[in-house]
């Protein structure tokens, strides 16, 4: 069960914008993420959800989008995000966030693919121009964010070739090949 819930949960970047994604469903979501582990229990992460088009055309311009795919703009207008949860360290907790984001993120994306959505973390973001556009507080450290939706692409996984090329890539068909190194690979001892 949880494998086959990992390998559909794969990176979604084009979206069926049309069909919404309601605030609920980011709570539900949300309330995933709280439930995970964290460093020394601090629980220092907070949440922006977002899902409603105006405030989620603040956020797409600060996005950075598949990075390897070069002639690749991002998702177009009709097939953006529905919803964003943006992942916030509260620094009046810890100044720390260690890999907890990280944890919450994945929590996120696999409540969301079990849901039927997708999504993609974005982690490269242009963070001062994003807290300006949605008035964060300096309070909050800006740590990733993740789009959501229904997705519309398909996304399969292949095993690296002998180059051992880690870059994911788009068939003619507009599939998108993800690469993973083999499992004997990554066991060191
Ligand atoms: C911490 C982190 C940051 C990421 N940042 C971005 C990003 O800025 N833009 C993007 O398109 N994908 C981003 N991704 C998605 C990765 O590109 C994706 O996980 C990788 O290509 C493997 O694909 P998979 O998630 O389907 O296994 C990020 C993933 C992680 C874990």
């Amino acid at each position: 069960m949880i494998k086959d819930l990992i390998i559909k949960n794969r990176s979604c970047r084009r979206f069926h914008q049309e069909i919404p994604v309601d605030r609920n469903t980011l709570r539900e979501l949300v309330d995933l993420a709280r439930l995970s582990p964290s460093a020394g229990n601090l629980q220092p992460l907070k949440y922006i959800l977002t899902c409603e088009p105006e405030k989620n055309a603040l956020i797409f311009p600060h996005l950075a989008w598949a990075g390897y795919l070069k002639d690749w703009p991002g998702p177009s207008e009709e097939e953006r995000p529905s919803a964003y949860i943006i992942i916030l360290g509260d620094t009046e907790i810890t100044k720390s966030f260690g890999c907890d984001h990280g944890i919450a993120a994945q929590s996120i994306l696999l409540g969301a693919r079990e849901k039927g959505l997708a999504g993609c973390i974005i982690g490269l973001i242009q963070r001062e121009q994003l807290r300006k556009a949605l008035a964060i507080s300096a309070r909050y450290e800006i740590l990733l964010v993740v789009a959501l939706g229904k997705p519309k692409e398909a996304v399969v996984l292949e095993t690296i070739n002998s180059a051992g090329d880690i870059k994911y890539w788009r068939d003619t068909d507009g599939t998108h090949h993800v690469p993973k190194r083999s499992l004997d690979e990554l066991i060191v001892s």
